[in-house]
């Protein structure tokens, strides 16, 4: 078995890279370390190269089709990785998981009706709600003993009280790395479908889940629930292709798949992405083993990084994620308030890492790390964020610090 080596740097600089070639605009210099949007420093399998050499070498990218055999490479991927049996009468083409989502938006609620969002989360799941001029409404995630889960009583009463028509679910969930387990979708779903609510599951992170966590498709819990979802997934975040525009989107019910067609008419993507379509079929086709190996390797960065966090800077928490390639950093013991946390990693350390508040107000004094990248650079952040931290609390020791805030608290409470 061929064995890949995830270590090997890959020099984005100067291809357009959103994460590597426009520091400035965001505010950030080349000599920030980039780990904040969410795709990888991986080069791709030969095979996707090769798939796309194949139509470089004959140089037109006029309009593509859809093969009996593209339908068949996702539905193959989709039951030999999550059991989950996809009819070709479900299945639809959109470019990314983002424009999937707005579609349902637009497809199954009219202005001013209600979409609940699980927050801290992704900041498109606020956009296209907003955007589309939808009610925002949220359902906070519980955060105890650096966990996360859901509050099912304020998710219920939110529904009922704001006659939530749509919820937009993401699982594995970003930022905060949690995998729902199939009891939690199913509590979910009871909900939903006693109130009538369309649950569309932005699923592209799916490839990312640790063992012993396991990914339960939404539409694979049982044949009820399945008629009021919608899955978003994607070979994008997996294979490294988020450039190439593709995802699968999957409706079991006919009628909402009906709607959902009419409205990817009216919204006008004529054509597929000719790249992305070769490119999703190599990827499933052939980038078991590959991607297999990568998840060792961001086991071991995680790992890594809880590992150096804990015995170096205690005041910062790492959680561990359950699924995706993007760790939680919860900085509320820093002693430091949110904009002197973010101004921590980006002016101290000198990290592009992603603010813990543009995912909402639940995010303040958390800070978004992207994993998916070589140790050795894993190690220079490490090394950065380390060095800024002994600076900061120069004076004291940890322990003496944590010890001295701890016999104050202790006092507080008597
Ligand atoms: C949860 C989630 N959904 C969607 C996307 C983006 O998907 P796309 O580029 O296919 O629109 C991302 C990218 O980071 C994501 O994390």
């Amino acid at each position: 078995m061929k064995t890949y080596n995830f270590d090997k740097l890959v020099d984005r600089r100067n291809t357009n890279s959103l994460k590597y070639d426009y520091a400035k605009d965001f505010g950030y210099t080349k000599d920030h370390i980039p780990l904040w949007v969410a795709d990888m420093d991986f080069s791709v399998i030969e095979e996707i190269k090769d798939a796309i050499y194949k139509i470089n070498a004959v140089g037109v990218y006029g309009y593509t089709g859809i093969s009996e055999n593209y339908y068949k490479i996702v539905r193959d991927w989709m039951l030999k990785r999550y059991n989950f049996k996809v009819d070709k009468q479900w299945h639809c083409i959109t470019p990314g998981v983002v424009y999937a989502m707005s579609t349902a938006i637009n497809a199954f609620t009219q202005p001013n009706e209600s979409v609940i969002i699980q927050t801290p989360v992704y900041s498109p799941f606020y956009r296209v709600v907003t955007n589309n001029k939808r009610n925002l409404i949220k359902n906070p995630l519980k955060y105890e003993n650096e966990t996360y889960c859901v509050d099912y009583a304020d998710f219920e009463q939110k529904i009922v009280d704001n006659n939530v028509k749509l919820f937009l679910l993401c699982n594995p969930h970003n930022p905060v790395g949690k995998v729902f387990t199939k009891e939690e979708l199913i509590r979910i779903c009871h909900i939903c479908c006693k109130h009538k609510v369309i649950i569309v599951s932005d699923e592209i992170h799916q490839d990312f889940v640790y063992e012993p966590n396991k990914h339960t498709v939404l539409a694979n819990l049982n044949a009820n629930f399945e008629q009021c979802c919608v899955v978003c997934t994607s070979p994008s975040k997996s294979f490294n292709i988020a450039g190439l525009k593709v995802s699968n989107v999957f409706i079991p019910n006919p009628e909402l798949k009906k709607i959902y067609d009419e409205e990817l008419i009216r919204r006008g993507p004529s054509s597929v992405n000719t790249l992305g379509i070769a490119a999703c079929m190599a990827a499933y086709k052939y980038g078991s083993v590959w991607l297999d190996q990568l998840k060792d390797y961001l086991k071991g960065n995680i790992e890594f990084v809880e590992d150096y966090i804990s015995q170096h800077m205690p005041r910062i928490k790492a959680l561990k994620p359950q699924g995706t390639y993007l760790m939680w950093l919860d900085c509320s013991n820093m002693g430091l308030d949110n904009e002197q946390v973010n101004s921590f990693f980006k002016d101290e350390a000198k990290l592009w890492l992603n603010p813990g508040d543009v995912f909402g107000p639940e995010g303040q004094c958390f800070q978004r790390i992207n994993i998916a990248t070589s140790r050795s650079i894993l190690q220079k952040a490490m090394d950065r964020i380390k060095t800024a931290y002994d600076v900061l609390y120069h004076d004291k020791s940890e322990f003496d610090l944590i010890k001295a805030e701890s016999e104050i608290l202790d006092i507080a409470n008597e």
